[in-house]
């Protein structure tokens, strides 16, 4: 069997789709359970782009003890020495560069004839090659080169130190046979191409990311990119999930696997989706809701005959399952802190203070806490992270035949209260142009979307936002019993991350 090594970017490229904007505890609690499903490298951001990026990648390279933590690089020395700054407290410093190799991209972005493109790629791996042990270089939009080009370039920076040739099919343009091909041609034509792994970076624009990684692979390709639920810019990114299990399911044909822990992928999935608030859809494959659901009578018939009829992947592969322990109010800190502890999740004694007594009311008004009650605690935990706006109170009048009208008090910081009222044509509306007058800015929602965690009628509710807040656009997430508090709470923390953003966006210093 040919091992496959995982080069997970959910961190990085995943953190690129429209309206993701994850906080410092949320990409440390994301990296944690990318050790845990045994990735083999973590890219963990673009330690140039901002001072949050930076530091949120050197907390990473530092935490992650079990995985290779890799950060982006342009092919521009201050962007290496940022790079070797947040990562060589890793484990395994890895430094991934990249330069646009296409026609269109040398004449339209870089400006750059074919031989200055290969003039900056050698020296700029020449230097990532004098502080990384392992430097992967990437040919950006590399599907739409020119082979005998692509073979050249490919040769040079083998030469200059690489030891890991990145292949992206940038724009998702390609289809399975040309992009396998394309390792195929790669492999035959640069003389040193046995000194390095070559690895498949596919994008999803034509709904075939995971077909082409496949097809690299059969085209010599021994590393795959991708993210979980494969999203990302665009389209997306190729779902690691997929890419995995299908080289498990199909193993007598790729004759390939991956070190990936499967059980591990369905929570990993759902961190994901909740943290980056994006819905993973129900027909989606090995992760969807529906992906294991038998719904025709002749389908049924056949699984209850043989379960193999219908189901060439058991739901218990990926972790899928319905147990789940059960807490209630008499449940102690100790009992409490253990279940955690079982469910992976990594909490400072200061966290804990507050979820304990978080749990404690929410299990006074509900009967039972649930597993997915505790995560759904935990991660809005590490969703507040940074509060600058915070809500104090709120009181809002609707009925029939009535105008609906909201009064809210926030904090700001130690600058004090806030208080506005409004009306809307329903209680949402109002509530939301109440804290739209508090934070006396244009803000446009574009998404709404209510969750019930668990079932019954004392459910939680998750409520998700899409907003755009002075030119930004942002998610944000809120967890409540009663759906307008968690309303409300959603509201603010989708501002909250735009400010600490800002605050954040500052250049590293070089
Ligand atoms: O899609 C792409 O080409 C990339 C590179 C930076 C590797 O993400
Ligand atoms: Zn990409």
């Amino acid at each position: 069997m040919q091992k496959i090594n995982i080069f997970e970017t959910t961190l990085r490229d995943g953190e690129q789709s429209a309206g993701v904007n994850l906080n410092f505890s949320e990409k440390l609690e994301i990296a944690y359970q990318l050790e845990r499903l045994n990735v083999d490298i973590i890219e963990a951001g673009f330690p140039a782009a901002s001072k949050g990026d930076f530091q949120s990648v050197q907390e990473i390279a530092a935490k992650i003890r079990n995985c290779s933590v890799t950060g982006l690089s342009r092919a521009v020395i201050s962007d290496i020495d940022a790079a070797w700054e947040s990562l060589k407290g890793g484990a395994e410093p890895r430094l991934h560069t990249f330069i646009a190799t296409s026609p269109i991209h040398r004449q339209y972005k870089l400006k750059l004839s074919k031989e200055q493109v290969i003039e900056r790629a050698v020296s700029t791996v020449k230097y990532g090659a004098s502080k990384f042990p392992i430097v992967q270089w990437s040919a950006e939009d590399a599907s739409r080169t020119e082979l005998d080009y692509l073979a050249e370039i490919v040769e040079a920076v083998i030469q200059a130190g690489a030891r890991v040739i990145n292949i992206p099919d940038t724009v998702g343009y390609a289809a399975p046979a040309e992009y396998g091909d394309i390792f195929r041609y790669l492999r035959e034509h640069v003389p040193s191409i046995h000194k390095v792994s070559l690895s498949a970076h596919c994008h999803d624009d034509l709904g075939m990311a995971t077909a082409n990684s496949l097809a690299a692979i059969e085209g010599g390709a021994t590393q795959i990119e991708g993210t979980i639920n494969g999203i990302g810019e665009r389209a997306g990114n190729a779902a690691l999930e997929e890419v995995a299990i299908a080289l498990h399911i199909r193993k007598d044909f790729y004759q390939a696997e991956t070190s990936l822990v499967h059980h591990e992928i369905k929570r990993t999935s759902d961190l994901v989706s909740r943290l980056t608030t994006m819905q993973v859809p129900a027909n989606k494959a090995i992760i969807g809701a529906n992906a294991y659901a038998h719904e025709s009578g002749i389908h049924q018939d056949g699984v209850l005959k043989e379960k193999t009829t219908y189901e060439i992947i058991s739901p218990e592969l990926v972790g899928v399952s319905s147990n789940s322990l059960v807490l209630g109010k008499h449940s102690g800190r100790h009992a409490f802190k253990e279940r955690l502890q079982e469910l992976n999740f990594h909490v400072t004694e200061e966290e804990m203070n507050s979820l304990f007594k978080q749990f404690k009311e929410l299990a006074d008004k509900k009967k039972q806490m649930t597993d997915e009650d505790l995560v759904a605690l935990v991660l809005e935990e590490k969703a507040t992270d940074t509060v600058i706006y915070d809500l104090v109170s709120f009181q809002i009048t609707h009925g029939t035949n009535q105008i609906p009208t909201a009064a809210v008090t926030l904090r700001k910081g130690e600058s004090g209260l806030i208080q506005e009222a409004a009306t809307g044509a329903g209680s949402v509306e109002a509530l939301y142009n109440t804290l739209e007058r508090c934070l006396q800015s244009k803000i446009s929602l574009e998404d709404y979307r209510i969750q019930s965690i668990g079932g019954g009628m004392d459910a939680l509710a998750q409520v998700f936002v899409k907003l755009n807040y002075g030119g930004v656009e942002s998610s944000g997430r809120g967890l409540d019993q009663d759906v307008l508090e968690a309303s409300a709470k959603a509201y603010l923390n989708a501002v909250n991350r735009v400010l600490l953003m800002k605050e954040l966006e500052e250049k590293v210093p070089q």
